[in-house]
């Protein structure tokens, strides 16, 4: 039910495209966006969130217990402007019947895009080659000059078949002439047959693929899912992307790994301890990294900010949001 007299009171914790923002001053709220332009910490959130009936937060924000019991018992919804949800404790919410919500689907083509962008970059070295000629080093055409890989006629792994690894996959099996295999805790027949793509078990995917592209949300069961054990797998030449969440690929592991050429390389969007980077990661040349932005292009940013907000008054109209977490 709509409150009366008082407007509903609709935080956002970080300055987010102004779609979304609009949708809420339209529907009447009383909208206050974070005006610090960095995260809050744990202090400044508990403060911020005070007498909240929604949270529009990042997945940079801890979502538990003590920010919920910060925000009051008035609090109906907490919409995260992301599709993964790992910095909510969606129990902690479920027990105050505070409805979570993300953004499904709006950023899906976006982030398989960056997944392949980054698959180009690191096997033929753009990233590399670009700094060697902004630093004056281009002599001349030489016949052995950053040697890259094809990627054609090559074995794509897709770690994870949701919907931005299907998307990734409906966009190289077509148009690269590589073989396309999957691993998912959930067999895909439709998407098989769609895509001409194969299931393989997790072991024989890494053993036998150039590319492992990782799309799986952050679990329990995900963390560390590509642990030292799975990169000595791994071929000697494979490269392994990652756009889903850090913590998914074991950093510390991986930094060895790459030194060691257990493996060929890494083009990861995603850290374990974001915004720090592991030791050694910035050192290493057989690496493209880029700060968590694979969903950041100026369309798909705004219709996430749109999405939150819609949840957001959908649970204060007393309606069911429409991208309820389960
Ligand atoms: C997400 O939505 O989970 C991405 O990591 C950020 O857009």
């Amino acid at each position: 039910m709509m409150k009366k007299n008082k407007k509903y009171r609709v935080v956002v914790t970080r300055q987010i495209p102004t779609s979304g923002i609009s949708l809420l001053k339209q529907a009447g709220f009383d909208v206050k966006v974070n005006p610090k332009g960095r995260v809050l910490k744990k202090e400044e959130l508990k403060k911020f969130v005070k007498g909240a009936d929604a949270i529009l937060s990042l997945l940079t924000d801890k979502i538990d217990a003590e920010i919920l019991e910060a925000a009051g018992p008035q609090l109906k919804i907490v919409a995260n402007y992301a599709v993964g949800y790992d910095n909510i404790k969606l129990d902690d919410c479920r027990k105050r019947k505070v409805f979570v919500t993300n953004t499904p689907g709006v950023l899906t083509e976006t982030v398989a895009e960056h997944a392949i962008g980054l698959l180009f970059a690191i096997s033929q070295r753009i990233v590399e080659a670009d700094e060697f000629t902004r630093r004056g080093k281009f002599n001349g055409w030489a016949p052995m000059m950053f040697l890259g890989s094809d990627v054609r006629e090559k074995t794509l792994g897709i770690i994870g078949l949701g919907r931005i690894g299907a998307e990734v996959a409906r966009r190289m099996a077509d148009g690269f002439d590589l073989k396309i295999v999957y691993y998912d805790i959930k067999r895909s027949p439709t998407l098989e047959k769609k895509y001409k793509i194969h299931y393989l078990p997790l072991r024989t995917l890494l053993r036998t693929s150039d590319f492992v592209s990782v799309h799986v949300p952050l679990l329990p069961q995900t963390r560390h899912l590509i642990g030292w054990s799975a990169l000595k797998m791994m071929k000697k030449t494979a490269y392994l992307i990652n756009t889903s969440r850090g913590p998914v690929i074991d950093e510390r592991a991986l930094v060895k790994a790459l030194k060691q050429k257990i493996i060929a390389g890494a083009a990861l969007d995603v850290f374990e301890n974001e915004p720090r980077l592991m030791p050694g990661l910035t050192k290493l040349e057989n690496t493209v990294l880029t700060p968590h932005i694979a969903s950041a292009s100026v369309e798909t940013r705004s219709k996430m900010s749109e999405m939150a907000a819609k949840n957001i008054i959908a649970v204060l109209n007393a309606k069911t949001p429409p991208n309820l977490v389960k």
